[in-house]
């Protein structure tokens, strides 16, 4: 198969990339990320010269781009994450959100059922989704497949949004789509916006830790190889037109993930003469419309497709922090803006 990964220089993506290149070999993979500020080539440094590999730089609002490497790559697979992906920035600006996350699902839907359609191709599109895209919890019950869509904020609504569209053109058109929700992930090369790498960052550096209201917002975390797993089964395996949640049956109030976080990293880099990290943690301002909690029922795809994750949050956890300790260049490169650069130095000139 040739397969079209869009996102796939972002977190998740790029731990997806990495994935498939090497459990798939005999497929193609074929990389359409904008490298937007959260795209970051150098994620996938140690994969870029695979053979079974190619990246291009593009936005999933292109039509005319799509329409070209549909035909040109005879695209036969779509794993589609490409999108604005953080609440926060959302809320201060939720534009890019609808022209990325709505506007680009449905011109990535249109071209992948015009080239299906013209070239004969029986393609599969999976599209990536959130559990976020469900609301939000009180402090019982849990999210399945059939709980309505009750979005919240400007990002989960967007999603939301893609969700429908995908889901439309399996019931419309007949197009092969499957959907996943997934809970919050944590790993390797996520961009220091987010909860985990934020905290991590800030430790290291013995700079306050914000925790957003009261810190008894809850998530439910999944290693992200755990759900590159889940994906690659469902993209494989799922049914035509199904919907799978993923998560990790694992549920932290922020607050309880923080304190960990504190005695991890003090752990891994030992305890100064101010005392434990937990003394940094900091109660800010709550987000607006702060969603209280999220918990994923994940036995379907238990169920159907035997997927149930790996990793333990206490040891992910700590190797996660121990691989943002390692990759300290990686991180500075993030926060000071050269990731940028990554691509006109590394990249441009090999793949033209
Ligand atoms: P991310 O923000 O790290 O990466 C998004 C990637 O999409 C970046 O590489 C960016 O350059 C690219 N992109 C953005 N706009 C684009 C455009 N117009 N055209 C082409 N590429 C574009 O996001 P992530 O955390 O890796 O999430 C990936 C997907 O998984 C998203 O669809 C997100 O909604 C979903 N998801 C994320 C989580 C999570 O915890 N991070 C959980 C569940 C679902
Ligand atoms: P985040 O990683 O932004 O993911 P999401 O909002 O998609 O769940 O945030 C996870 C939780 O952590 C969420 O309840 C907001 C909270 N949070 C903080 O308390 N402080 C922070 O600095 C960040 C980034 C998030």
């Amino acid at each position: 198969m040739t397969i079209l990964v869009t996102g796939g220089a972002g977190f998740i993506g790029s731990n997806l990339v990495r994935h498939l290149i090497r459990t798939r070999p005999e497929d193609r993979i074929v990389n359409l990320d904008l490298l937007t500020y959260a795209g970051n080539l150098a994620n996938l440094a140690d994969v870029e010269s695979a053979t079974n590999y190619r990246f291009v730089q593009g936005d999933i609002c292109d039509r005319e781009l799509l329409r070209s490497l549909f035909h040109s790559e005879r695209i036969d697979g779509v794993i589609h994450l490409a999108a604005e992906s953080h609440v926060d920035r959302s809320i201060l600006g939720p534009g890019e959100f609808v022209r990325t996350n709505v506007e680009g699902t449905f011109a990535l839907l249109e071209a992948a059922r015009d080239a299906w359609t013209t070239d004969g191709i029986q393609g599969r599109f999976h599209h990536v989704s959130t559990d976020e895209v469900y609301g939000s919890l009180g402090s019982e019950g849990y999210f399945t497949e059939e709980t309505s869509y009750r979005p919240n904020s400007p990002y989960s609504a967007s999603k939301a949004a893609s969700d429908h569209l995908a889901r439309a053109w399996h019931h419309t058109y007949g197009m092969d789509v499957v959907i996943t929700n997934c809970s919050n992930n944590y790993g390797p090369w996520q961009f220091p916006e987010k909860l985990i790498p934020v905290m991590i960052c800030k430790a290291r550096d013995d700079e306050p830790l914000p925790v957003y209201g009261d810190g008894g917002n809850v998530r439910d975390w999944l290693h992200v190889q755990d759900h590159c797993e889940a994906i690659e089964l469902v993209f494989r395996e799922g049914k035509p037109g199904r919907t799978y949640n993923i998560g990790g049956n694992n549920e932290w109030k922020n607050i309880d993930i923080v304190t960990l976080l504190c005695d991890q990293m003090d752990e891994a880099l030992g305890v100064g003469v101010n005392g434990s990290r937990r003394r940094l943690i900091t109660f800010v301002k709550d987000r607006p419309g702060h969603d209280r909690r999220y918990a994923i029922d994940a036995q379907r795809i238990h169920d159907e497709l035997g997927w149930s994750p790996r990793h333990t949050f206490e040891s992910g956890l700590r190797e996660t922090i121990r691989w943002y300790l390692a990759n300290a260049e990686w991180l500075a490169a993030c926060m000071d803006g050269s990731y940028r650069e990554y691509y006109k130095k590394n990249y441009d000139e090999k793949t033209g």
